[in-house]
């Protein structure tokens, strides 16, 4: 070939080439082809911050079917050791698994791959595109204090397969895993710990290295009744529990209020920005009991009246505290040996005390303790034991969090307000090792660990609608 004819060639060549690019560079001025052919081929938007994936991202129906949640709850609610309308479902027992088995099984048909680890937390999950990244989760508890009602963390749980169940009709394709956790006791009813399951995923190693000691009331220790549960087979260690710090990018909790603020200002949607600080005491007085009759009242050294008074002391340390947002309560008082005429020898009794304000509660906490020590000593009884269970502090939410659901509540034309929890939950441990945020559903008259409490339908489905949103937009995040 000549060379006049090679140098027209490659002339050519880059002449057509030029001409070729041509329509992607005025594509590329509007839309990228590549990503709009990925945004038809999967339904979802490409790379897109996280709040933008919003309701109209998808064209198929966004609906909770709240008949079938509302049904669900009052399945779960016969899995109860007390009659109806009283819900009473205590870790590992029958019940509690029977209760189990029914979350396993609608979280199976809701297409969830499902694991439990060795103390019974459950996890399903939903595995996105892009399965290496962290996962978003959610979930609450099942476990019901004695006598109490349906809806208290059960919501945030069936609820979550209930949103789950929404992004699935909607045809979203998660970019993030999904997680629904079932936490292993968040009520501290039958080993005197809270959020056991949570505390555990957060990698609390005291907490495990105490439950090899940790007996119930009638003696049974935690590892004997895991096990007749179907957990903890194999080991008495339990760091096989504890999640890395980063396992997930989001963790996010739907739960009834469990006080009036939503119902009475007509709110659909209260956004928790923090969780407030429990505290958990164990005490017991011992003095010499005797007859009821024949010790005369100088002689007495009555352990029962020193928790009396130790308890009224509790109230006057609170109320000295001067907020309204400090509070403690008497919840458990047994006096020993419980006969009508017999001096009490012994009495024990827990003490929970909370607080927004982490120093406050513990000035009371001190308070109550030397209370304990002058009530002992002038009533001639030993303070036998003045135990701390838990301490914990505050937690605060996630901002990016909150914006989500404050987002996802503005685009369901729901009305939300931001408010502090001063029940705990297990979002306060989760927050330890993930990016937390809750949201609150507005129940009847606030009611909550007691039979009458009460969440409607529209409010469940309003709760479960954010929740959905809100996974979706942090799933593409
Ligand atoms: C949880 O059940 C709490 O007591 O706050
Ligand atoms: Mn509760
Ligand atoms: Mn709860």
């Amino acid at each position: 070939m000549s060379l006049t004819l090679r140098f027209f060639h490659s002339f050519a060549f880059l002449f057509i080439f030029f001409l070729s690019t041509i329509p992607a560079l005025l594509v590329l001025e509007n839309e990228d082809s590549t990503i709009k052919t990925m945004q038809d081929f999967s339904g979802y938007p490409v790379d897109e911050p996280t709040h933008s994936f919003t309701l109209t991202s998808l064209s198929a129906p966004f609906s909770v079917d709240s008949q079938t949640l509302q049904k669900q709850i009052d399945e779960l609610s016969t899995f109860s050791d007390a009659p109806a309308p009283a819900v009473t479902r205590v870790l590992y027992t029958d019940k509690d698994v029977l209760a189990r088995r029914y979350i396993k099984n609608l979280m199976g048909l809701a297409g969830l791959s499902v694991r439990e680890d060795a103390v019974g937390n459950i996890f399903g999950r939903w595995d996105g595109y892009e399965p290496d990244l962290p996962a978003v989760a959610t979930g609450s508890h099942i476990d019901a204090i004695p006598y109490s009602g349906k809806y208290d963390g059960v919501v945030g749980v069936l609820g979550a397969i209930e949103a789950i169940n929404v992004l699935k009709r909607w045809a979203f394709k998660p970019k993030r895993s999904l997680e629904i956790i079932l936490f292993t006791s968040e009520e501290p009813t039958r080993f005197g710990i809270s959020c056991l399951g949570s505390r555990l995923l957060a990698g609390d190693e005291t907490l495990a290295k105490a439950l090899k000691a940790t007996v119930d009331g009638q003696n049974i220790s935690f590892f004997d009744a895991a096990r007749s549960a179907g957990y903890a087979r194999y080991e008495d260690d339990l760091s096989s529990v504890f999640l890395k710090k980063g396992t997930y990018s989001a963790f996010i909790e739907l739960h009834i209020e469990q006080g009036p603020i939503l119902e009475v200002e007509g709110v659909a949607i209260g956004i928790v920005t923090a969780i407030a600080a429990p505290a958990s005491i164990k005490v017991d007085f011992e003095g010499s009991g005797g007859h009821a009759g024949a010790v005369l009242m100088p002689n007495r050294n009555d352990a029962g009246l020193a928790a009396v008074e130790l308890a009224l002391a509790v109230e006057k340390h609170v109320l000295e505290s001067g907020s309204i947002d400090t509070v403690g309560t008497v919840g458990i008082l047994d006096l020993h040996p419980g006969a009508i005429n017999s001096i009490p020898s012994k009495a024990h009794m827990e003490i929970d005390t909370r607080d927004i304000d982490e120093k406050r509660r513990n000035t009371v906490i001190q308070k109550i303790h030397q209370s304990a020590n002058t009530i002992a000593k002038n009533r001639r009884v030993s303070l036998s034991e003045f135990k701390i269970v838990n301490q914990d502090p505050p937690a605060l939410s996630e901002k990016s969090i909150i914006e989500a659901m404050e987002a996802a509540s503005k685009e369901l034309n729901l009305t939300n307000k931001l408010m502090i929890s001063r029940a705990y939950h297990d979002s306060l441990f989760m927050a330890r090792i993930s990016p937390m945020g809750m949201m609150f559903i507005p129940c009847y008259k606030g009611y909550s660990h007691k039979p009458e409490e009460y969440a409607s339908q529209d409010d469940m489905e309003n709760g479960v609608m954010v929740l959905a949103l809100t996974l979706a937009k942090l799933s593409m995040s």
